[in-house]
């Protein structure tokens, strides 16, 4: 899309009704292959937006799972993924025999999504998958793919719909492309 928000140097990449659209067929792919004690993971920060309607609409469709956050960070103040990934704050369930579905923002070099699912398998999880809102399958470092995408998108920084750059634009209702200037 070509639009650009009131934001200076934002350009709307995937819209909030795009979104909205792509959350309902994700949910039927993971409704149809879910078990019925499904705990969902959440990696904070970026996918608390995407994570919320995911639920509500897993919920719509009978899958009514519980759900989870843990916090890990592999970045800086700014847009270079640098590892070792850390826990900045652990989940409160334990994982042991669970089906577990991980859910985040976006998957770039593959190390947070690698890191999660390794300490899921640790944990002993029966079964670990993976949904992703955003994939930039370019900027892989590790090799690793989601079993559930929303969007592939070219390799861009973004924002907005929970992503942030240095704190800001997570509330922006749409995917953004943050200008250089
Ligand atoms: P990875 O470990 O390199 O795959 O990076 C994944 C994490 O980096 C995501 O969960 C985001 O928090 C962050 N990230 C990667 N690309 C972007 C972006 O374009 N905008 C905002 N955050 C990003
Ligand atoms: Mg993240």
């Amino acid at each position: 899309m070509s639009n650009v928000s009131n934001q200076t140097n934002i350009k709307i990449l995937i819209s909030a009704e795009q979104i909205a659209k792509r959350i309902e067929t994700l949910a039927d792919e993971i409704v149809a292959d879910a078990p019925s004690d499904l705990l969902i993971v959440v990696i904070l920060k970026g996918s608390f937006v995407f994570a919320a309607d995911l639920v509500r609409e897993l919920e719509r469709k009978g899958a009514s799972a519980q759900v989870d956050f843990v916090s890990l960070s592999s970045y800086d103040v700014g847009k270079v993924s640098r590892g070792p990934v850390k826990v900045i704050h652990d989940l409160s369930e334990d994982v042991t025999g669970r089906a577990v579905l991980i859910v985040d923002d976006i998957l770039e070099s593959g190390r947070t999504l690698e890191f999660a699912r390794e300490t899921m398998f640790q944990r002993q999880a029966e079964s670990v998958k993976t949904c992703l809102l955003l994939d930039k399958p370019t900027q892989r470092k590790v090799d690793i793919q989601a079993d559930y995408v929303g969007f592939t998108i070219d390799p861009q920084f973004v924002v907005g719909y929970g992503l942030d750059f240095a704190k800001r634009y997570r509330g922006l209702p749409y995917i953004g492309a943050l200008g250089s200037d």
